[in-house]
């Protein structure tokens, strides 16, 4: 749709930038390898740390056998819950508690498998892997237990896990149709390509930190109150991110480094393994999930009920938000979803892009495919006719909501019309071939920020916002905003991001980043403009600041539902003999707020789409229920989708600016994989009339299916 643009020297006073396609600010020092990640930023006297993890997976630590390691050439230290400092733990952080998992060797307890035991620091990387790799642990074992499963002992309900409206069981019972099915999705993991990593040291008093994370303040304040330090004695830089997906807040290897570098008072760097990230750094929940619909004959939902059972650790609760997904989605006479929860001995899950929206609309968009196949009706006129006019359950108006919009452009684009609705009708070659829509939506949320704009006294401007850039374009996207607003071209605005000393702002999560950072960086530039002398000449030495807090602004947005939406479409071909599954083509057309740079936007849906595509066909971290750890830890066993599987791939946008919002945004970073591995699975069985109502759809699993399929007829 839109091609990238070149700005010249000569570029315009008024630069008009938001809207323009436009490589990354920071593209060429990235490509040339001259940005400086977390673990390569260079130290002089710098020492190694190595995590040492639990090979059980329940028990207690009885003995570390430090002094033959302690003998190994290079090694400085073995800290471990005998001998590391202690760390507070009663800290509710920027976005709550903390995981205990940061609580480092405070206790012999090992809670999982992975759980870190040990830190041993050398005076290179290889020293210190040498003699972490050869530290003898003692364990004291006890049964442990990770299996997961829908109406397990020892589930149970979340605070406000439930949201219900009307009778179901009545609606059920009154219903012409009903569908009810259950679903699964596995562990999945965020697999960022740069593994997470700190660089620690005491500086003049103050500990310094060059991190990868998703917001250097929230790790600061985590940080500073989990060593009893005031909050200004802790500074956080995370200047590149390759990658974090939810996964890189604060962290075991975080507290570990601190307390390396405070023992030995010397800059200490640690850099985990993928492996170790696999183990350390949070994961997404398998889920169990139950959706039963009830309609009238003409597609009308009576009924709407969707379970969602996600499994935590049993040090921290967390919910995988999934029976959210159709609170706001659908209309329905009653309505009733709710979480549940089973904490077992696994690491704590964590957000990962679309928490609950990803798993919970493959059960949902799935369920509403059966749906439609059962009624005769079309998938789409299905949706149409159940779409509301005020949140189904809340009542709140929606802000904007053109859900509809997108899949009228979809389907024009895609050429829905005239689809033969039958499955099991197209084939080509050893192909089956099928197609399959799904719709898509995310919350559009803002949350408080601070930042400021300086004008230099060489007429160029400087941004200070404690942003996150985690690979997504947003130092390109507030540098345009910023431009806009101070009326000059983008090569005169400076964004710096990613210190804790530019003070309090939201993370890179929820889809809320650009959102909020833009909001504040547009408002205090803003305000410099206003402020500034007629004649540039005037600007004094130290240039002129305006500072912005958006607290106020943002706490004035009246209740409303806020999200944005999407329809995702998929062509996929299925080779039932080899069990084989390709998709064609996936298109998804997205309504989600102002675009602010449509090069890195198209980025951002096609990336979370890919992730669909992925979650669908290969996802699937596996547990050994014997060791409670991982057996394919790594980007052998672990398949993500690679270029080969990645198709003609397109996103597109219809225009949807917030109204409620002065940039008009929504964010975007999560929609693109909600919906998109129901659509591939509804396209699935449209190719071969099996529903696969487990992720990932695996070969063996489309072999099944086509045995039972053969063995019980094609209304199986
Ligand atoms: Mo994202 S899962 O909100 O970091």
């Amino acid at each position: 749709m839109t091609t990238q643009t070149t700005q010249t020297q000569s570029a315009p006073a008024r630069a008009n930038a938001v809207g323009v396609a436009r490589s990354r600010v920071e593209g060429v020092e990235k490509v040339t390898g001259a940005a400086r990640y977390a673990g390569e930023i260079p130290f002089a006297d710098l020492a190694h740390g190595w995590l040492v993890l639990s090979t059980i997976a329940r028990g207690r630590v009885r003995a570390i056998d430090e002094e033959a390691v302690r003998a190994l050439p290079g090694v400085l230290a073995v800290l471990h819950h005998k001998n590391a400092p202690r760390v507070r733990d009663d800290v509710i952080g920027g976005l709550g508690r903390p995981d205990p998992i940061v609580e480092v060797f405070q206790d012999d307890r090992v809670p999982h498998a992975g759980w870190p035991v040990a830190l041993v620091v050398a005076e290179t990387s290889e020293q210190a892997r040498e003699a972490a790799e050869s530290l003898v642990v003692e364990y004291e074992e006890e049964p442990h237990d990770v299996s997961f499963g829908a109406d397990r002992p020892g589930t149970y309900t979340p605070e406000e896990g439930e949201a219900a409206k009307g009778d179901l069981e009545a609606e059920l019972a009154a219903s012409h149709v009903v569908l009810d099915a259950s679903y699964t999705t596995p562990e999945q993991h965020h697999g960022a390509m740069e593994p997470h990593a700190v660089t620690v040291r005491w500086e003049g008093g103050r500990l310094e930190v060059f991190d990868s994370n998703q917001g250097s303040k929230w790790v600061a304040d985590d940080l500073a109150n989990l060593f009893s330090l005031d909050l200004s004695a802790v500074r956080v830089r995370s200047e590149h991110v390759g990658g974090a997906f939810g996964s890189k807040g604060l962290r075991a290897h975080h507290v570990a480094a601190v307390m390396a570098a405070t023992e030995l008072q010397r800059p200490v760097r640690v850099v985990l393994t993928r492996r170790q990230v696999f183990a350390t750094t949070g994961y997404r929940s398998p889920t169990a999930q139950r959706v039963r619909l009830g309609a009238d004959p003409d597609g009308r939902l009576r009924a709407f009920a969707h379970e969602h059972h996600n499994l935590t650790s049993t040090m921290r609760e967390f919910v995988e938000n999934g029976a959210s997904y159709g609170r706001s989605m659908y209309e329905a006479t009653a309505h009733h979803t709710a979480h549940r929860v089973l904490p077992v001995d696994v690491a704590t899950p964590t957000w990962m892009r679309a928490p609950g929206e990803a798993p919970g609309s493959f059960a949902v968009e799935s369920a509403l495919d059966e749906l439609a196949e059962r009624l005769g009706m079309d998938p789409i006129a299905l949706r149409v006719r159940n779409e509301p006019t005020v949140g189904p359950v809340s009542g709140l108006p929606f802000s904007s909501r053109n859900l509809l919009g997108c899949f009228e452009e979809g389907a024009r684009r895609f050429g829905w019309a005239g689809r033969d609705p039958r499955p099991r009708t197209r084939r080509e070659g050893r192909w089956l071939l099928g197609t399959g829509t799904a719709a898509s939506t995310f919350p559009s949320g803002v949350a408080p920020t601070t930042a400021a704009v300086t004008a230099e006294a060489d007429g160029t401007y400087t941004v200070r916002v404690t942003a996150a850039d985690v690979g997504t374009g947003a130092r390109t996207a507030l540098t345009l905003i910023a431009a806009d607003a101070l009326e000059v071209a983008p090569e005169r605005v400076r964004v710096r991001i990613a210190d804790s000393d530019f003070g309090p702002a939201w993370v890179a999560g929820g889809s809320m980043g650009t959102r909020s950072w833009g909001w504040a960086v547009q408002a205090a530039a803003r305000d410099l403009r206003e402020r500034l002398p007629l004649a540039p000449g005037d600007i004094p030495a130290e240039g002129i600041t305006a500072r912005t807090d958006t607290t106020e602004l943002i706490a004035r947005l009246s209740a409303k539902e806020r999200y944005s939406y999407g329809a995702q479409f998929a062509e996929v071909a299925v080779d039932v003999a080899s069990g084989e599954v390709r998709v064609r083509r996936l298109l998804g057309v997205f309504a989600a707020g102002k675009i602010i740079n449509p090069l890195t936007a198209r980025s951002q849906f096609t990336g979370g789409m890919t992730w669909g595509l992925s979650m669908a066909l290969h996802e699937e971290a596996v547990r050994d229920a014997a060791t409670g750890g991982h057996v394919n830890a790594d980007f052998a066993g672990y398949h993500v989708a690679a270029n080969a599987d990645v198709p003609d791939l397109q996103a597109e946008w219809i225009d949807d600016p917030d109204p409620d919002d002065p940039v008009g945004i929504k964010g975007i970073g999560e929609i693109g994989i909600v919906g998109t591995a129901a659509a591939i699975a509804n396209a699935v069985w449209h190719a071969t009339g099996v529903r696969h109502r487990d992720l990932p759809i695996r070969p063996d699993r489309v072999l099944l299916g086509e045995a039972r399929r053969e063995e019980t007829g094609p209304h199986a």
